[in-house]
């Protein structure tokens, strides 16, 4: 396999390989070892159907269901992004974030698979948060040592639910559960257990407060740490072509759909990953590496 970097900070294409076909331990433990260290790959033209998708998450880890975008049997691991042509609302995923942080045990990563897209327009830009963990002014990193934040998947919960008409994927996600609601704290650095590198674990969409203060005592301090962790010197942009495929890191990492392509359909095929645990981010130490 070719690897070829997208960005000085983060992702990588992959080419010469062909997913389709059954996965060495090789190639597991080559495409292990890029995502490690690029925390996005792309892969062009590989037109995986469902079972392909899914074997795919097994290099990685255990695909999981989404509790809160189930695909239909048989395949609840999958979930289908759909914004059809006239739909003039939000789109999934239409803002910084990483995937379900408001879960006890988030996944490890995801795997997307571009089933139609449109013309131009519908990109997904992703950001390295690690090295965005790495610049974060001295004064700024004092705040976050040792700090959990506090995660709340409120566009899943009640008390922020949006009003249904500006809900993307309507009827497809399942909304009002209150135990997305529940307050979930998290460690704000995580180091990742291969390379060790910590990098920022919040995001603007689930990320409420520090811990220890309130949200109108943490909005400046948050405010101020994202909008560093997307400076444009960390991310990337992907254009997405049909039958594209797209793996990232979802501890190291965060990822925004770009909502620019009213009057054309895309669907894309998700799946997320166990994998790593939070534990083994949280557990890692410099002496661990191996
Ligand atoms: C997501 O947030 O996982 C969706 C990204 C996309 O549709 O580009």
């Amino acid at each position: 396999m070719n690897i070829h970097p997208i960005s000085g900070s983060i992702g990588a294409v992959v080419t010469n390989i062909d997913l389709k076909n059954p996965i060495s331990d090789e190639l597991t433990a080559d495409l292990r070892g890029a995502l490690d260290q690029y925390l996005l790959l792309t892969l062009p033209d590989q037109h995986l159907n469902a079972t392909q998708h899914l074997n795919l998450c097994e290099v990685f880890g255990s695909p999981i269901v989404n509790p809160y975008g189930p695909g239909k049997p048989p395949h609840p691991e999958l979930t289908h992004i759909i914004k059809e042509k006239d739909d003039d609302a939000g789109v999934f995923g239409g803002g910084w974030h990483t995937d379900l942080s408001f879960l006890e045990e988030p996944p490890s990563g995801s795997i997307l698979c571009a089933i139609e897209v449109p013309p131009y327009g519908g990109d997904t830009l992703f950001s390295n948060q690690q090295t965005a963990w790495e610049t974060l002014p001295d004064p700024l990193k004092a705040m976050l040592d040792d700090r959990k934040i506090v995660h709340v998947g409120k566009p899943y919960g009640i008390k922020w639910a949006p009003p249904l008409e500006e809900q993307s994927m309507k009827g497809s996600t399942l909304r009002n559960d209150p135990n997305a609601d529940r307050e979930r704290f998290h460690p704000a650095i995580l180091r990742h257990p291969k390379t060790q590198r910590p990098g920022l674990y919040l995001n603007p969409t689930y990320s409420l407060r520090l811990d220890g203060m309130s949200e109108a005592e943490s909005r400046p301090i948050l405010d101020s740490i994202m909008q560093h962790a997307t400076l444009p010197e960390f991310c990337c942009r992907i254009s997405w072509s049909a039958g594209m495929v797209a793996i990232w890191d979802n501890f190291s990492t965060q990822h925004y759909a770009v909502n620019d392509y009213f009057g054309f359909r895309r669907e894309m095929r998700r799946a997320s990953f166990s994998g790593y645990s939070i534990q083994d981010y949280i557990s890692s130490r410099p002496q661990d590496a191996s």
